[in-house]
């Protein structure tokens, strides 16, 4: 049984995650801590607005909180040596150094998208990549609802990132042609967003070729599989050395 601190309970995903939890038989929440806790309890475990008052004994903390608690929460799982699943977005270059320091100490698993779908359909991209070539022209498209406000989504800038890191040639990202009347040359990764309506989030990424054309989708139905993927990684971790962990390490790809 895999005994779970949630960081951020009182917010959406925090929320989201408890009942996942609750439904689970190999995964247990035995605190929460969230700065705006209005209340002592939250079905059926305590809940604090300060991390250091958790005295529960946990094996991981599950964070879906604001980047502002990365510090306390690191300092905390070093004290107890206890695994975090990492999965707040938006840390500063200087926050991910301190992750992977504090990696050294404990175990951390750290992803800007925690579906496995997603991770899935990047290690394929991965794949495809390498046995394509500098043939196939790359192309992502990422779609979201019309709320959203940054744009591209963090998600398609990650494919866009690991496929880079496997191409033979520098890649260069282009986010929009309309300003250059000139050919799409092989180094670029087109990134298009399109917003509208209330589309939770899909990503396709395409390999054209001469007269061929791979295409690799994914297509999110709610925000539920991002918890669910972290209860997986919370489970996973439960056991492991101290060190930097991502979905890739939970795909085995071999
Ligand atoms: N990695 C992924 O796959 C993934 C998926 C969904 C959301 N997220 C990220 O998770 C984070 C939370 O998302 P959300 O939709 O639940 O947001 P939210 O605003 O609904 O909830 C955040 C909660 O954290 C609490 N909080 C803020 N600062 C805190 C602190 N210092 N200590 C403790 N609690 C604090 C807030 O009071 C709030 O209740 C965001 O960064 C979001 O981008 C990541």
């Amino acid at each position: 049984m895999t005994k779970i601190i949630i960081s951020g309970c009182c917010g959406h995903m925090g929320k989201v995650l408890a009942s996942i939890i609750a439904e689970r038989k190999d995964a247990t929440v035995v605190g929460g801590v969230d700065i705006a806790a209005v209340c002592n309890e939250m079905s059926g475990f305590p809940v604090y607005n300060d991390i250091d008052k958790v005295d529960a004994e946990a094996d991981v903390i599950i964070d879906f909180s604001s980047t502002k608690a990365l510090e306390g929460i690191l300092d905390y799982a070093i004290k107890k040596n206890i695994a975090c699943v990492l999965c707040t977005t938006g840390y500063s270059d200087e926050q991910v150094s301190s992750i992977k320091q504090a990696a050294n100490q404990i175990p951390i698993f750290y992803s800007r998208n925690m579906s496995i779908g997603i991770n899935l359909l990047i290690e394929l991209s991965k794949k495809a990549a390498k046995i394509l070539g500098n043939e196939f022209d790359v192309e992502i498209i990422e779609k979201h609802h019309n709320q959203k406000v940054d744009a591209p989504s963090g998600t398609a800038l990650m494919i866009a990132d690991a496929l880079s890191s496997v191409r033979s040639i520098p890649t260069e990202y282009v986010y929009d042609r309309h300003l250059k009347r000139q050919k799409r040359k092989p180094q670029e990764i087109g990134i298009h967003s399109i917003r509208g309506g209330t589309i939770v989030g899909e990503h396709e990424v395409i390999f054209a070729g001469r007269q061929e054309l791979l295409t690799i989708s994914h297509s999110a139905q709610s925000k539920e599989l991002f918890a669910v993927g972290a209860v997986n990684a919370a489970v996973y971790m439960n056991d492991k050395k101290a060190g930097l962990y991502d979905m890739s390490n939970m795909i085995d790809m071999e």
